[in-house]
């Protein structure tokens, strides 16, 4: 007998998380902006109140109330449940919808890479349903699958990542509707796009919304995510949990962030406008076909020198992401919103790689 499961031992490696350290870091949809820098004195007065030789409660209440206000839409507490970061809580969620070896998720594909990975961990399988070429996708063969016997969830990327596009509003209700499975929404860009489902949650009993700080927030480091639910499920998803699951830190960190909330929500509206900008400007380049983006990042495609252009951008200190695995997406690249200068100085090189001056 192997001394574990004998799905681990037959799945791959986890994913490779190490990239480039470059001076423009522009490959994982990060913030330029350093929470920390913008509030450490605020968030070293709030420890004051904390030690970290107890386990802890008080924050939790005072950062409950942050966060409801924070999501609006008549929200209370008991429909929130957060962990280390957006992937903690997809994780979460595969875990507690997991039945037995046959059951599976569903996503649509090219999506986030990780769901993949989580959800094998979780011994959870995965199916993908791809999407079309423009990107669209059939629902009623989504709810096809999704309606099947061992489907345990389907999720749903909105804006998704790495294609940036947002899916329509009346699929995503019309997939509600016809399904009692539970539907996980990823709104980790909603920031970006102020399209959330947030407002339907009393609406829908199998509706899961999960977040992130790490992109509008700019708290990548940090690691904190929460879902919104009904409070029935939030009960389950406890459930698979470790109970001091999020550090005091981290807590008492994100608390000031929502104390200080204009200040990110005024970064996001100037990273939503520097990436218009930046689409913009890579619409001109002839050689590259570029895709609308609801999100803080552009794909785009430089058909068979996108391997050279990648390269050439490493050598100029430009960390971007290949995000080609997907026929959808051959030969892609994604370039995540930088700094104005920094937006300016990938668009020249890009330009003077393609001597488009
Ligand atoms: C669509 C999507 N969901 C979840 C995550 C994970 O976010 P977090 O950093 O909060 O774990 C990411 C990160 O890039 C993402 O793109």
């Amino acid at each position: 007998m192997s001394l574990f499961r004998t799905d681990l031992l037959q799945a791959g490696p986890p994913a490779d998380i190490s990239v480039p350290r470059k001076k423009n870091m522009m490959c994982l949809n990060e913030s330029v902006l350093d929470p920390y820098q913008a509030i450490d004195e605020a968030f070293h007065q709030n420890m004051q109140e904390i030690t970290l030789n107890r386990y802890f409660s008080q924050v939790t209440p005072e950062l409950k109330r942050l966060l409801i206000e924070y999501v609006g839409h008549g929200i209370e507490g008991d429909n929130l449940l957060w962990g280390n970061g957006a992937d903690d809580m997809l994780f979460a969620c595969f875990l507690a919808v997991r039945e037995d070896n046959d059951a599976f998720a569903l996503s649509l594909a090219p999506s986030y890479f990780d769901y993949s990975t989580y959800s094998r961990a979780a011994g959870l399988g995965i199916k993908f349903m791809d999407f079309q070429p423009d990107f669209n996708f059939d629902e009623n063969a989504y709810l096809k699958i999704l309606n099947s016997d061992n489907c345990r969830l389907g999720i749903l990327c909105n804006p998704n990542n790495p294609t940036g596009h947002l899916l329509s509003d009346d699929k995503i209700l019309y997939i509600l509707q016809n399904t009692k499975k539970p539907v996980l929404l990823d709104e980790t860009y909603f920031e970006f796009s102020g399209k959330t489902f947030a407002d339907r949650i009393k609406d829908f009993s199998h509706l899961l919304i999960v977040r992130s700080f790490s992109k509008s927030f700019s708290a990548a480091g940090l690691r904190f995510g929460y879902i919104i639910s009904q409070a029935q499920n939030i009960e389950e998803l406890r459930k698979v949990q470790t109970i001091f699951n999020t550090s005091i830190m981290v807590q008492t960190f994100v608390m000031t962030m929502l104390m200080n909330k204009e200040l990110f929500l005024k970064h996001t509206k100037e990273a939503v406008a520097l990436k218009q900008e930046l689409y913009e400007e890579m619409c001109q380049i002839k050689a590259l076909k570029v895709y609308p983006s609801h999100t803080n990042f552009v794909t785009f495609c430089a058909n068979e020198l996108s391997a050279a252009l990648f390269e050439h951008l490493q050598h100029q200190d430009i960390a971007i992401r290949d995000v080609g695995a997907h026929p959808l997406l051959a030969r892609c690249l994604r370039v995540s919103v930088g700094s104005r200068e920094q937006n300016r100085y990938f668009v020249n090189t890009v330009k003077s790689f393609f001597n488009e001056q």
